[in-house]
């Protein structure tokens, strides 16, 4: 395993309650796949052979965490785009029986071959952005082998590329058409047999349920919490999405690591968020393909300090997005984030949502050497620039992933 010294460096280090936590003129030392030593430069440690960087004063960040996803799926939905294009809602596409259900199909038909090929161009994208860490959800399969296959094509994109992959089944995404009008039948499938099954498989570490007039409801969303708790296992939630039906409440009561989407969300609920330690996960993706106009509750999440983080939501009905600096730029723009604060969402914060806080997400001595080097000098230009990648070379669990923009 490569020792490596990065020397005059800047470091959004992400280690404090708020801001960047940059460190100018720095060095930080990578061994053994973990940050051993971070500092001012003229302090810098002696390294024996380790491989020494000069960075010219470029900016060195945590690597990238999208902590929310749908990467595995066959198909897409442009048709879908089109006709939201021309006045049809999201909500009524999928009461017409397309929407999720269109991709449910799609992906039953599909081999776990074929799911993995479809899959790769999304994460190469991600990737190529600086990703170190992506959480997949199941929930285009809605039965057990099909939950089980999306799972398990996840996990093989962990175990075949340098990324960090978090496996979260979502049976509870939308009511399969087998159970058309049995809608508590299928939960009570979910909680008997899919979860369980796909749990001893290994391929769930966290349990994410659809609460929506469009999904299930609040109670429903409840039960399948109990059976994932009943497992050991944590729970996060997509809600108040398209409509309040009091599904992050009810998540944050149950110790939630996440609520998602949140638009609306009433502010005067974002105080069970913060004292629950519940992260609101927000995806502007959604909100820009949709063409949402209702905000989420921002000042009242600044206001609590209720930790935000931001994700892909890469999907192929509400957003078609693989760019997390997009998702960046997009959160400043449409729900004015400050670009620290965008920043914190795609690490810190984003690893606080897959519970993975004293692990990855910032650097600090101790922590997972997933790294990202970049070609600017401040990190506003991370949010600010729309259509460049300034990702020079990324380091994972302290192995380089790529390398090609060192010398540049
Ligand atoms: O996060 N809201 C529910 N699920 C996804 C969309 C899934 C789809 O439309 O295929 C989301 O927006
Ligand atoms: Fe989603």
């Amino acid at each position: 395993m490569p020792r490596t010294l990065f020397i005059n460096v800047t470091i959004a280090c992400l280690d404090s309650e708020s801001g960047y936590g940059l460190r100018e003129h720095g060095a930080l030392l990578v061994e053994a796949g973990k940050i051993a030593w971070l500092g001012a430069m003229q302090d810098q440690p002696a390294v024996g052979d380790a491989e020494v960087i000069d960075c010219a004063g470029r900016l060195l960040t945590p690597g990238l965490i999208d902590c929310h996803s749908h990467l595995v799926y066959a198909g897409d939905r442009a048709d879908e785009f089109e006709m939201r294009l021309e006045g049809a809602s999201y909500a009524e596409i999928a009461q017409r029986g397309g929407g999720i259900i269109s991709t449910v199909t799609a992906t039953r038909a599909a081999s776990e071959a074929e799911l993995f090929a479809q899959a790769l161009p999304r994460l190469n994208s991600l990737l190529a952005e600086g990703v170190t860490t992506v959480e997949i959800k199941s929930g285009y399969g809605l039965d057990s082998d099909n939950e089980i296959k999306m799972l398990r094509v996840a996990r093989q994109l962990g175990s075949e590329f340098q990324v960090r992959v978090q496996k979260t089944f979502l049976g509870a995404h939308a009511l399969p058409p087998e159970f058309a009008g049995r809608s508590d039948d299928y939960i009570e499938r979910v909680c008997a047999e899919m979860l369980p099954r796909a749990h001893a498989e290994g391929l769930v570490d966290a349990v994410d349920v659809f609460i929506e007039s469009i999904a299930f409801s609040l109670a429903q969303g409840t039960k399948v919490f109990d059976c994932a708790q009943a497992l050991g296992l944590p729970i996060k939630a997509h809600v108040e999405q398209l409509s309040d039906l009091g599904g992050a409440v009810m998540a944050a009561s149950r110790g939630a690591l996440s609520v998602d989407h949140i638009e609306y969300l009433a502010a005067a609920d974002v105080a069970s968020l913060a004292q629950h330690e519940t992260v609101a996960v927000l995806l502007p993706g959604a909100f820009y393909v949709l063409r949402e106009t209702q905000l989420p509750p921002l000042a009242a999440l600044r206001e609590h300090q209720v930790p935000m983080a931001l994700a892909s939501d890469a999907n192929p009905g509400s957003s078609p997005v693989t760019s997390l600096l997009l998702v960046m730029n997009m959160a400043c723009t449409l729900f004015r984030l400050t670009p620290a604060e965008a920043l914190r969402g795609v690490t810190i914060n984003a690893a606080r949502a897959l519970g993975l806080a004293t692990e990855i997400g910032s650097i600090e001595v101790g922590k997972q050497a997933d790294i990202v080097l970049w070609n600017v000098v401040k990190p506003s230009l991370l949010s600010y620039q729309i259509g460049i990648n300034p990702c020079a070379a990324v380091m994972q669990a302290g192995n380089w992933r790529s390398r090609t923009g060192l010398s540049a």
